[in-house]
């Protein structure tokens, strides 16, 4: 979040004149092409545009994920801009906005009641909440965590007061799908494409299981104990995101471990092959059958395989094999070949035994017919 802090400031001021300079230029190109309403849309979203919704770490080499279509594309008019170039235009998103006021009170208040280990609810469904908050996670976890300087009301700003205001105890997914809009106050950029992603939505319509913000961001899947993003302490970088992820998303991970990406990522470089991250998005993750997803094995090959694969051609997505792995209907050739190498190392070690036992039995009769000779 530092480095968005420096760079936001520092290219504020010339990501506005940019801003004006290319809004001149759409302008003038409207004029010439007597299209008043497509100059007028272009500065729209050069506004949103100019946002980066993502690390800068690791990921200055802009056109190694954007092409020209797929999970995120770069307009036709990004034709030939070189990746120094892309920085010009698009600014990293805001950093983490602190609210303006003091919290009324100060973390010894709440800790009165939540230092008690048995302070718990009984949730309308008949789970048991703990609000027990240890004096380790307080005086340790909290306070390493990335969230060490804020205060307890500053992230839960309605429990200033006993009795609490505004408590809905009905169940885990009610308590989940309010305690992660704990984080949307400060984070606003990153709620705005979580709250539309396949996790947010199923989060806030009802499917408790799915990811939350804390989920991802903490190893104990507790808004206490936040991570940094970068790092040998991260859980979301390149090098570990995929374990967050897998688990919850077993079998993806199996059939991702699997794969020289995976391979590559854990034992070399952990930027230089695909993660879960390069072709899912992190916080924009979209149901595979959601059009937006764009995951067509076409699209993936323009915007994220061709950036490290300079000449991969379609055949060479088509030979992806998913998250599904090789089946008699689905790659039978790889299917079938695996299968043969299964049964040619059973046949193999099959007549290896049955040689080596031949070989013993052979040993031993000619032990004992020298045996009975000398007798
Ligand atoms: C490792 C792959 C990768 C690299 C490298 C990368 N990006 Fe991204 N970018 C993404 C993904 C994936 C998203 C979708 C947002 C998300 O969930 O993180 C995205 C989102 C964006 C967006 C927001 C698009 C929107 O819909 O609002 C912009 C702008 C952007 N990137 C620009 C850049 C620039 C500029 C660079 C180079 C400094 C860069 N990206 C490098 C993968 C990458
Ligand atoms: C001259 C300024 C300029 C440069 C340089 C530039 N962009 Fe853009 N970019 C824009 C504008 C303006 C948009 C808004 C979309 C449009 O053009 O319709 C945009 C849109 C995007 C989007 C889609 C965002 C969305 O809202 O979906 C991505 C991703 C992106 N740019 C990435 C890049 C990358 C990567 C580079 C470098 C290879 C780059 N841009 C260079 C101005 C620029
Ligand atoms: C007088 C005791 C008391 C004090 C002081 C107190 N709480 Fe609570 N808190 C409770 C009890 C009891 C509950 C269970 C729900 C209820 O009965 O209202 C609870 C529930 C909660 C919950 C879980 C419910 C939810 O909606 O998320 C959180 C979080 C919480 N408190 C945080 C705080 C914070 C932060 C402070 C300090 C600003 C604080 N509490 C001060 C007693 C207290
Ligand atoms: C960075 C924001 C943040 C800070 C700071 C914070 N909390 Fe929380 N708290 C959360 C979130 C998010 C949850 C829900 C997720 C979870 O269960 O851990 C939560 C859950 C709770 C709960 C419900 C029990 C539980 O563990 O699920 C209590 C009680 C609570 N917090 C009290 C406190 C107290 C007391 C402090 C100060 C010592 C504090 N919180 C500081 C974000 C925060
Ligand atoms: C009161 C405002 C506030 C709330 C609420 C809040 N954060 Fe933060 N968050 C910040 C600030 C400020 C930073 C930057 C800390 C720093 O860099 O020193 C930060 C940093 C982070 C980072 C690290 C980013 C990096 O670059 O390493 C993550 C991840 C994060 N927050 C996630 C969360 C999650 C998840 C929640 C909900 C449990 C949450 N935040 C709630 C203000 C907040
Ligand atoms: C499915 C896992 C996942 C969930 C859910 C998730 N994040 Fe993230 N988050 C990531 C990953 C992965 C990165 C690293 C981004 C990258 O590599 O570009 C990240 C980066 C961040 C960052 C720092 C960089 C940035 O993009 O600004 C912040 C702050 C953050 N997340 C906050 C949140 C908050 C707040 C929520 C909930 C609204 C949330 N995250 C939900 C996986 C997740
Ligand atoms: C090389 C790109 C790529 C990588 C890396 C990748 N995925 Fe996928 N993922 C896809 C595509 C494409 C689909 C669409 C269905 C298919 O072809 O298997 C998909 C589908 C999914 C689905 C939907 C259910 C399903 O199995 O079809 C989930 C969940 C998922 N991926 C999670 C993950 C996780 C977790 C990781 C990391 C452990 C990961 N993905 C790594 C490309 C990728
Ligand atoms: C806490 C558990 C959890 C974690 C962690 C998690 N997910 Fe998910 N994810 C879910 C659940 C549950 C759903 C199903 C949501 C629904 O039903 O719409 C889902 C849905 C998805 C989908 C859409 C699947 C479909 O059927 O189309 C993708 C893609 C995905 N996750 C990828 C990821 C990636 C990538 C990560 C790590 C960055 C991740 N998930 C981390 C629980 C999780
Ligand atoms: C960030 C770089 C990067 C991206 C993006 C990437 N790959 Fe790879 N890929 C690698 C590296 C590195 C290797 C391992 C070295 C090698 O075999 O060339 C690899 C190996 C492979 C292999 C070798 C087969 C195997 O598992 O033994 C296939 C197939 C493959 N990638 C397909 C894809 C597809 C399809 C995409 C797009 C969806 C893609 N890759 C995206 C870097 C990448």
């Amino acid at each position: 979040m530092r480095r968005h802090t420096a760079t936001a400031t520092s290219s504020s001021p010339k990501a506005v004149g940019f801003a004006l300079a290319l809004a001149l230029l759409a302008a003038a190109a409207g004029l010439f092409a007597l299209g008043g309403s497509t100059s007028t849309s272009r500065a729209q979203t050069l506004e949103r545009g100019t946002e980066i919704r993502h690390l800068m770490e690791g990921h200055s080499e802009c056109s190694r994920c954007h092409g020209a279509e797929g999970v995120r594309p770069t307009p036709s008019s990004h034709a030939g801009f070189t990746d120094e170039r892309c920085r010009s235009c698009h600014a990293p998103g805001p950093p983490p906005q602190l609210p303006e006021e003091e919290p009324p009170v100060g973390d010894s208040y709440c800790l009165n009641c939540h230092s008690n280990p048995d302070i718990a609810v009984r949730l309308d469904d008949g789970n048991l909440l703990s609000l027990y908050v240890a004096g380790s996670v307080y005086a340790t976890e909290l306070r390493q965590s990335v969230h060490g300087d804020i205060s307890c009301a500053t992230c839960h700003p309605d429990k200033g007061a006993y009795p609490h205001a505004g408590i809905d105890m009905s169940s885990r997914m009610a308590y989940r799908a309010r305690a992660v809009k704990e984080c949307s106050r400060c984070h606003a950029t990153v709620w705005e494409d979580y709250s539309q992603s396949a996790h947010g939505q199923a989060l806030l319509t009802g499917k408790s299981e799915s990811a939350a913000c804390y989920d991802c961001h903490s190893e104990s899947s507790s808004g206490h104990a936040i991570r940094p993003v970068t790092g040998p302490e991260a859980v979301v970088a390149p090098s570990a995101i995929f374990r967050q992820c897998g688990r919850c998303h077993s079998h993806e991970l199996d059939t991702y471990l699997e794969t020289s990406h995976a391979k590559v990522v854990r034992f070399g470089d952990p930027l230089g092959a695909a993660t879960c991250v390069t072709c899912h998005g992190a916080h924009d993750q979209k149901r595979v059958d959601d059009p937006q997803a764009n995951l067509t094995k076409s699209a993936l090959l323009v915007t994220v395989c061709r950036n490290c694969h300079g000449g991969a051609t379609e055949n060479f997505a088509a030979a992806w094999m998913g998250h599904r792995g090789a089946s008699a209907t689905r790659f039978p050739i790889v299917y079938f070949t695996e299968r043969f190498f299964v049964f040619l190392t059973a046949v193999m070690v099959g007549i290896g035994i049955i040689h080596v036992e031949l070989d013993f039995f052979r040993w031993l009769a000619n032990r004992l017919r020298r045996k009975r000779g000398q007798g």
